[in-house]
């Protein structure tokens, strides 16, 4: 066993569709994913996230390229790396005829751990996701929330040492998903490594030392949401309401975006005050915030369809 949680390389996967063009999901994905991250996994729809998680986690074979999990090639000897993996799959359902109670403690069962620890670990995971109320009643009575509440719940109580979670606070209120997040903290802390996709970047930004972006099947960044921000000119962002016609004297201090009669200035914080000290002249108040991880986002990706 190596200790490196997620190796990729190269990774190809092409859909064939019966008497529709084939749909090459993944072009080549390089990634790794170090002991103890929180990697976030974004991207449009259909860009291809599910598919290398659902990859990652066996459930899917490759067209092509090499991945790992602890040092296992997920492809040929998937017997050995499912023992070390615990997935949420994209709109996963807890069993209708079971309760949360039972969806989770059969699911530890089944994987292996005793009667205790699987007792013990399904009421800590009810309490944590706030199931207790409902922990007995049939998952077909359950609203949309506390279903996938339930779904988290079940993973989070393997404490697998390979998390894949897509998509995992969906439907969540905003307290249920901080609880999502507190939770996987405390995986990490305790040893687990986690490869998450979401398309709430607040949550990306909360949660990961480290993100991946892929656009049709490619990883066009990777790094810190800080990286992200900086490589599209700052992380602060200035706003000037009725600055519209004043986008010339801004220019030269960094990215400028209009919106309506709105003008947004991006720069670094060391440009700030000249920034500021312009718009004070002009008798403009601008309003100044830190540029948001779905900002730097829609810029990044926006860039690269423009390419394309
Ligand atoms: N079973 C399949 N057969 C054919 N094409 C598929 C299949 N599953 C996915 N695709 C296609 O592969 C591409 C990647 O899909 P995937 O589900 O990996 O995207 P995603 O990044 O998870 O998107 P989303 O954010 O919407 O969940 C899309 O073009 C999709 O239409
Ligand atoms: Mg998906």
């Amino acid at each position: 066993m190596s200790t490196e949680p997620l190796w990729s390389e190269n990774l190809r996967k092409v859909y064939t569709v019966k008497g529709a063009p084939a749909v090459e999901a993944l072009a080549g994905v390089s990634m790794n994913v170090r002991p103890g991250e929180r990697v976030a996994l974004l991207g449009r729809n259909g860009a291809g996230k599910t598919t290398f998680l659902r990859i990652a986690s066996t459930l899917l074979r490759p067209t092509s390229g090499s991945i790992r999990v602890f040092g296992y090639d997920v492809d040929s000897t998937p017997e050995k790396a499912r023992p070390y993996i615990a997935v949420v799959p994209q709109e996963g359902k807890p069993f209708f005829h079971l309760c949360p109670r039972e969806q989770v403690y059969t699911y530890l069962r089944a994987r292996g751990l005793s009667r205790e620890v699987a007792q013990n670990r399904t009421e800590e995971a009810l309490v944590r996701m706030g199931l207790t109320e409902v922990a007995d009643r049939l998952a077909i009575t359950l609203s949309g929330g506390q279903r996938q509440r339930t779904m988290v719940a079940t993973v989070i109580a393997t404490e697998a040492p390979l998390l894949f979670l897509d998509e995992p606070t969906i439907g969540m209120d905003p307290f249920a998903r901080r609880e999502v997040w507190a939770s996987l903290r405390d995986l990490t802390a305790k040893g687990s490594t986690i490869l998450l996709t979401t398309h709430y970047l607040d949550e990306a930004e909360a949660l990961s030392h480290r993100l991946y972006i892929v656009e049709q099947g490619r990883v066009i960044v990777s790094g810190t949401a800080e990286d992200l921000k900086r490589s599209v000119g700052g992380t602060v962002k200035v706003s000037m309401p009725n600055g519209v016609g004043r986008a010339e004297q801004f220019r030269s201090f960094g990215e400028v975006v209009t919106d309506g009669d709105g003008l947004t200035v991006i720069v670094t914080p060391e440009r700030l005050r000249e920034v500021m000290d312009l718009a004070e002249r002009g008798h403009i108040t601008p309003i100044v915030g830190p540029v948001s991880l779905e900002e730097a986002f829609l810029r990044v990706v926006g860039r690269k369809i423009d390419e394309d």
